[in-house]
């Protein structure tokens, strides 16, 4: 735990800053739910498909390869059901889509977990920035594919980041989503965050009338495999900063875990969360029209894909 981490309050739910996923879940029976996780191989993934098990729930974990799900879900306890679910492959996605289907699970909690950051050069997937493509084509072709096996009270939990705010003004480039012009990786994944959060305010709308919740998170800043990109300097300062300021990732595992299943999070719907309690996002993240455009653009990539 860092130093930080110990005199951290809690906020309004009784969580903060400094509660794991464990603290969140204390006295919860997850039994007879089902809950999918992407990114399950590694770090706040791996956390919630630990903590998920354990309180009883059915987790799907996905990773990249089959491989990957299968050695993560064989690495907890409980009952895990491991998925191949590549993000950057819509092949792979819509396989993934097409086996939770066809077993006609019922599905409590889409937890989009997975994601990349800051890559230091353009990369793209089907002539988009792969950052945008990973975090939220990706999770926008699952979750779409998936809302017929949302319970009536399903929740869909997006992973954004306080790094949202990095986004360009406007918040996506909508002329540039190839990345091709002014690359800046820092700003490329703020656009893909920023993306996850105005996905989980238009799906919150789209569910508006039922009790179906969709809802983002920001988790802190932990020391994970999603810093494998950083420029060496900056690794090196988030080593430094680790135990003096950052989340362990059993801390920054909490939010995303709270909102999937805690009973005081059923019914809040469209929020930003931090620290387990429901936080200030950037005001464009309230834009409607921008949201709505965002989804109408992402359907019509995802219409023109392979
Ligand atoms: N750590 C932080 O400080 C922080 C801060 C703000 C937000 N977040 C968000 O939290 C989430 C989890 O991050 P983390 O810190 O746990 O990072 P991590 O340890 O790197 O885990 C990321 C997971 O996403 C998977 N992934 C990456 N690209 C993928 C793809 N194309 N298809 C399918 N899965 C893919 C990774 O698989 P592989 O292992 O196979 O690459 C891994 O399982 C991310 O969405 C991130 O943006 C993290």
């Amino acid at each position: 735990m860092s130093l930080y981490a110990l005199f951290a309050g809690k906020g309004f739910s009784g969580f903060g800053y400094g509660s794991t996923a464990e603290d969140v879940t204390a006295g919860l029976d997850l039994t007879g739910t089902t809950i999918l996780v992407t990114g399950c191989n590694s770090g706040l993934g791996h956390e919630a498909l630990r903590v998920l098990a354990l309180r009883g729930a059915r987790v799907i974990g996905t990773a990249r390869t089959l491989e990957k799900a299968k050695a993560a879900c064989a690495s907890v306890q409980g009952d895990t059901v491991p998925l191949a679910c590549e993000l950057a492959d819509p092949a792979s996605v819509r396989a993934c889509v097409a086996s939770v289907n066809a077993a006609g699970l019922q599905l409590d909690v889409i937890l989009c977990n997975a994601g990349i950051m800051a890559l230091p050069k353009l990369q793209q997937a089907f002539g988009y920035e792969l950052q945008f493509f990973t975090n939220h084509i990706g999770h926008f072709i699952l979750v779409t594919g998936l809302l017929g096996q949302l319970t009536a009270t399903g929740r869909v939990v997006m992973l954004s980041s306080a790094g949202h705010g990095l986004a360009p003004k406007g918040g996506i480039e909508f002329d540039n989503l190839s990345g091709e012009r002014g690359y800046v990786s820092w700003k490329q994944y703020g656009q893909s965050k920023f993306a996850n959060l105005l996905f989980a305010k238009e799906l919150a709308r789209r569910f508006a009338g039922t009790q179906q919740t969709a809802n983002a998170v920001h988790p802190g800043v932990i020391q994970t495999n999603l810093g494998r990109h950083m420029n060496p300097v900056l690794q090196f300062l988030f080593g430094l900063s680790d135990k003096i300021a950052l989340k362990s990732v059993a801390q920054g595992a909490a939010t995303e875990v709270y909102v999937s299943v805690h009973p005081a999070v059923a019914g809040i719907s469209g929020k930003y969360f931090a620290d387990c309690n429901v936080a200030k996002s950037r005001p464009d993240a309230d834009d409607a029209a921008l949201a709505r455009k965002l989804w109408d653009v992402s359907e019509q990539i995802v219409a023109k894909l392979p």
